[in-house]
């Protein structure tokens, strides 16, 4: 989370997310799937604007200019439905003293929605962590991350003390780990999303299921060669049979060359992995020439 305090607004950018691994491993009983997977934050980041509003309810206030590439599917709910919205009605309900206060918060969206991408949550974390300053309520990373995990199961990973970490049960529980080096990405969102309770809904947990550790064991040693060869997510084959567009990206992606390829959480997103950056933005030249795709190159941070 980056921020700045301009004037008697307060301005944070928060990122999006790739899953270089994800394996499901149980179905629970409450309706969500058992995880173990390795997230690592990007630079691509949506930008949320808190100041001061009359009102004693959130007034949210969505542009995209910045992303004019982003199409009509990606609206954006500017009401109850949007989890920002949600994020400081939760706030307000925990915490008398901020019950009554109004906020209004402009979102500047440069993150693909419905696209893998964690756009959503990370704007939810963002509410979370700005709200907690811009009302001056003093709660700790934990309580934060505590609050996260009512409004998603990705959201606890954006307020984490790392850019990087392997996350279990729903997504929730977080340990953070540190990347020695930048990675490097080209990623590509197609025209449609996938909904990803649909995406989850059509996946099987795995019998003999892949573990994090040997992808961990690769990254800290640099090897981005075979790490790109180990870049697994469960949730592909799912969201193949559900959107034409994911194994059409992976076609493409197949042709590419980068050191391993690989869908994002949910879908419908495609990421390459790449030895550095000038190869990204080659990569990503040649899929806006064959392709309509929203095509962003971006870094791990750090
Ligand atoms: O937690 P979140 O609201 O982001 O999840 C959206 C939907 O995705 C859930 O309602 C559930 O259907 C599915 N899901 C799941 N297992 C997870 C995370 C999400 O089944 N670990």
């Amino acid at each position: 989370m980056l921020f700045r305090q301009q004037g008697r607004s307060l301005v944070v950018h928060t990122p999006a997310k790739l899953n270089l691994f994800l394996e499901v491993l149980d179905r629970r009983t409450d309706g969500y799937h058992e995880l173990e997977t390795l997230m690592v934050s990007v630079g691509l980041y949506d930008t949320l604007i808190f100041a001061e509003d009359l009102s004693s309810h959130t007034h949210l206030r969505v542009a995209r200019r910045e992303a004019p590439s982003l199409r009509s599917q990606d609206d954006v709910p500017a009401g109850a439905g949007n989890l920002i919205v949600r994020a400081a009605d939760l706030l307000r309900t925990h915490y008398p003293a901020v019950r009554s206060r109004g906020v209004r918060i402009d979102l500047y969206k440069r993150i693909p929605v419905a696209g893998g991408l964690g756009g959503g949550s990370s704007d939810a974390a963002a509410t979370l962590w700005g709200l907690n300053r811009f009302w001056n309520l003093g709660l700790s990373r934990q309580r934060l991350q505590e609050l996260a995990a009512q409004l998603g199961s990705d959201v606890s990973f954006f307020l984490g003390p790392t850019a990087a970490a392997v996350c279990r049960g729903r997504g929730e529980l977080i340990e953070p780990i540190t990347l020695p080096l930048d990675l490097h990405f080209v990623m590509a969102r197609p025209r449609s999303g996938l909904s990803t309770a649909a995406v989850y809904q059509h996946c099987r947990p795995a019998e003999s299921p892949k573990r994090v550790e040997e992808v961990l064991e690769l990254l800290q040693h640099g090897q981005w060669g075979l790490l790109g060869s180990k870049l697994h997510n469960a949730l592909q084959p799912a969201a193949e049979a559900l959107n034409p567009e994911v194994p059409r990206l992976k076609r493409t992606f197949a042709r590419q060359p980068v050191l391993g390829h690989l869908m994002s959480g949910s879908g419908t997103t495609w990421f390459g992995l790449c030895a550095h950056r000038r190869q990204a933005k080659q990569v990503a030249a040649r899929l806006k020439a064959i392709s309509s795709d929203h095509v962003v190159v971006a870094r791990s941070r750090p």
